[in-house]
């Protein structure tokens, strides 16, 4: 592409306002001496881990989660040097990145702690390390009972340092899921507990967003937020961004590669699976499945352009998606189409969209296409 290249018409807009507001929400919701810790994996849910982690920390952010340590070498690379836990641990190999770039590892058995500590040197400063333990979501850690065992193995293994227990919630999202919520908060607090007093000084964490905004038992020491940071109520579908207070974050433009007239009778796309009822105008747009644009939006789909709303018609393509814009005349060549985010009085979300893909706006999010550009702006109108 030259230098004088348009680029591709099609392109995630990121407001890094709306993440510093929504992360203020969060802070609101758990009080000034517990820390926030957002969680920036799968490339901070799709958006840009390194733009949207320097947002994050001018905002106050503590530290910051990610799932693995491919995900954290960005991170440190662009200059962040605040805390990174690794949420899934690490897999044998990568002892000498997780020391070398100072990530703070969650394990959950101590063969992976071994192998970190036979690494470490002996003059070096401890290192900080996390144990899980499950007390309900039945996917990773220790078993709440093991823990004591686990903890006084840890503190035979020469150059580490336990920093914090922590566990993940399983059904903080659900109105009917607040028994087992607590439930897990109970379990997590007994098993400190039962540490006696090894358990001073060890930091607790239990919190995603649905946890840290819906339970005050769950918010503890230090909170794990990731979906409301990126403007989607962790609710959802029960409650939506606006009961909760938060910005929208993500706009996703396009812009109509070509317009055509056609008569009525028309079939349209792959299949023929939509035949226009009347003299039709059909907005071409370049964008499609390989954009995370998915074939489940066919016939549900809506688009805003000029300040209107029309209809997806047909089936969406890899790189292509049509559009009935017949009642919008304005409409043209090089119109610029919304397909998710606000034009004029029009408004589409990542909720909205999560309904109509069936799915949740993480998934919306995580499936935003590497080949779009990702611009990074501040307080998009
Ligand atoms: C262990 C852990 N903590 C926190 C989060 C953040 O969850 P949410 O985006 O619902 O806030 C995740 C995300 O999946 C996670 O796996």
């Amino acid at each position: 592409m030259s230098a004088h290249s348009p680029g591709r018409p099609t392109w995630v807009e990121i407001d890094l306002s709306a993440i510093a507001h929504n992360f203020g929400v969060a802070r609101r919701s758990v009080g000034p001496d517990c820390a926030l810790y957002p969680v920036i994996k799968a490339n901070a849910y799709g958006l840009g881990a390194v733009p949207v982690a320097r947002a994050l920390v001018e905002a106050g952010a503590a530290g910051f989660c990610v799932a693995m340590v491919e995900e954290a070498i960005p991170l440190r690379a662009a200059g962040i040097d605040l805390p990174i836990v690794l949420l899934s641990g690490f897999i044998p190999g990568l002892e000498h990145q997780v020391l070398a770039l100072e990530l703070e590892p969650v394990v959950f058995d101590l063969e992976a702690a071994r192998r970190l500590s036979r690494l470490r040197e002996a003059d070096a400063p401890l290192f900080p390390v996390h144990v899980k333990i499950d007390t309900g979501m039945g996917r990773v850690g220790c078993a709440p009972d093991e823990l004591p065992a686990m903890v006084a193995a840890l503190d035979q293994l020469p150059g580490l340092k336990l920093d914090s227990v922590l566990s993940h919630l399983a059904r903080a999202d659900e109105e009917a899921g607040i028994e087992t919520t607590l439930g897990q908060a109970r379990t997590l607090r007994a098993a400190l507990d039962a540490l006696g007093p090894r358990g001073q000084g060890l930091r607790l964490s239990l919190a995603n967003s649905a946890g840290l905004l819906g339970t005050p038992l769950a918010r503890l020491d230090w909170v794990r937020p990731g979906i409301v940071l990126y403007g989607a109520s962790p609710f959802y579908p029960r409650r939506s961004w606006q009961d909760d207070g938060l910005r929208p974050v993500v706009r996703w433009l396009t812009h109509v590669l070509s317009v055509r007239d056609v008569p009525a009778g028309t079939p349209l796309g792959y299949g023929h699976e939509f035949v226009t009822t009347r003299p039709s105008r059909i907005a071409l747009l370049p964008v499609g499945y390989a954009d995370g644009y998915g074939r489940v939006l066919k016939g549900r789909a809506k688009i805003l352009t000029h300040g209107r709303q029309a209809s997806v018609v047909g089936r969406i393509s890899m790189d292509l998606t049509l559009a009935d814009v017949t009642d919008i005349p304005a409409c043209r060549t090089g119109s610029r189409v919304t397909l998710l985010g606000a034009d004029g009085a029009g408004f589409i979300g990542i909720e909205e969209m999560a309904g109509w893909m069936e799915t949740i706006p993480y998934e919306v999010l995580c499936r935003l296409g590497p080949r779009m550009p990702r611009r990074h702006l501040f307080n998009i109108d």
